[in-house]
């Protein structure tokens, strides 16, 4: 398995609440993988999906209003981007059980590695001199 991703200073907003929040995502990241790496079981898995979703949403939603507070002018393309996200995650979570579980778990893993890297540094990152002042 590859490591997982780390939160890393580069990876600053500038903004100290989205910075934390985007550090918990990773942080729910890596106990994802710890998971998959100590084998655990059905229940630990939903509960662990539940919690990085529920997460997920909340964060998409402080940054959101965040940004509307800032009159960020692409907000509404900053917002679909997070709903198609939020969609795939909840249908990966909803996989989430029976004989595929470790495959499922996996696919939930690579995919929330995979967006967060690249969602920050490329969509967030877009956001950066609209926030410049408000942290
Ligand atoms: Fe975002
Ligand atoms: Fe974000």
């Amino acid at each position: 398995m590859t490591s997982t991703p780390r939160w890393t200073p580069d990876l600053s907003v500038g903004h100290k609440e989205l910075d934390g929040h985007h550090q918990t995502l990773f942080n729910l990241l890596a106990r994802l993988d710890h998971g998959l790496e100590t084998g655990q079981g059905t229940g630990w898995a939903q509960a662990m999906g539940q919690e990085l979703t529920a997460y997920a949403d909340y964060h998409f939603q402080a940054e959101e209003a965040l940004l509307e507070a800032a009159d960020y002018p692409f907000l509404q393309f900053h917002r679909a981007s997070h709903q198609a996200i939020a969609l795939r995650m909840h249908a990966l979570v909803a996989q989430l059980a029976g004989p595929t579980l470790d495959q499922a778990v996996r696919d939930l893993r690579d995919f929330v590695a995979d967006w967060l890297a690249h969602h920050i540094e490329i969509e967030d990152f877009e956001y950066k001199p609209y926030l410049d002042g408000n942290a």
